[in-house]
């Protein structure tokens, strides 16, 4: 079946997605936090582009990380960094409503949160060059060969990552899947717009800063090694 540049397929004209929705209800405290907290902190879903100003009092720096899961690595960094605010990207409602609840619980008001499919929301709603910083961790693996496509580091994707950044922009990956580390790296090596900031031109040393996710922690446990990377916009 071919696959056209839209992401569509011939035969279902449906887009290829980088997850797939997993059941899950939310909590009663995570409803009630979608119900009290969203209005505050929730970026609801149009497709203009954003002005941050509605969403931030103040202009900062701005981060973007996609894939939160439950959230725990955003509110931590949010915390770590005042000065800079922050947007999440999660398609999954209950780590939402978790990390709204982190978010309030900690007094944090420099996070916004978007509920949908990061690759669309990139396309429509980040102006280009805005922001300082992209970091997604632990993405799908996607292991099986026939599901490779439904990764979410693709050169089309990534193209789009580098157009949303500012000049000297950060992105940074991690991932405990080897072959996905090795995918990440080709596909990044084959983009002309970012440079690697790898002293041996692969992989980073995992910053300090960085909050070890719920993800990692369970890759760890399967005793995989964890590979970050760090690519500068150029
Ligand atoms: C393997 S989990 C890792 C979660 C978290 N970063 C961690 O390390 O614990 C990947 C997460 O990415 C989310 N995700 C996958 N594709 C996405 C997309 N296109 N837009 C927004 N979220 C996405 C999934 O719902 C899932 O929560």
């Amino acid at each position: 079946m071919n696959v056209h540049p839209t992401g569509m397929t011939e035969k279902h004209q449906r887009p290829i997605r980088s997850f797939v929705l997993r059941g899950g209800r939310l909590t009663a405290a995570q409803q009630n936090a979608m119900d009290e907290l969203w209005p505050h902190y929730g970026i609801e879903h149009h497709e203009t582009l954003l002005d941050f100003d509605d969403y931030f009092d103040r202009r900062a720096d701005l981060i973007v990380e996609i894939g939160f899961g439950n959230g725990e690595s955003t509110w931590r960094m949010a915390q770590q960094e005042p000065d800079r605010n922050f947007i999440g990207v999660e398609v999954h409602q209950p780590g939402v409503g978790h990390l709204l609840m982190a978010l309030d619980a900690n007094g944090i008001d420099n996070v916004r949160i978007a509920c949908e499919d990061a690759v669309p929301f990139f396309q429509q709603r980040i102006p280009a060059g805005s922001l300082a910083g992209i970091r997604i961790y632990f993405p799908d693996p996607w292991p099986k060969k026939r599901h490779h496509k439904r990764r979410i580091i693709q050169p089309e994707f990534v193209n789009q990552l580098a157009r949303s950044m500012a000049k000297g922009g950060i992105l940074h990956l991690a991932t405990d899947w080897q072959p996905y580390a090795e995918h990440m790296l080709e596909v990044m090596q084959s983009s002309p717009e970012f440079g690697n900031l790898s002293p041996t031109g692969d992989y980073s040393e995992r910053p300090k800063w960085r909050p070890y996710t719920k993800y990692e922690q369970r890759g760890v446990r399967f005793g995989h090694e964890v590979r970050d990377m760090l690519f500068e916009r150029t």
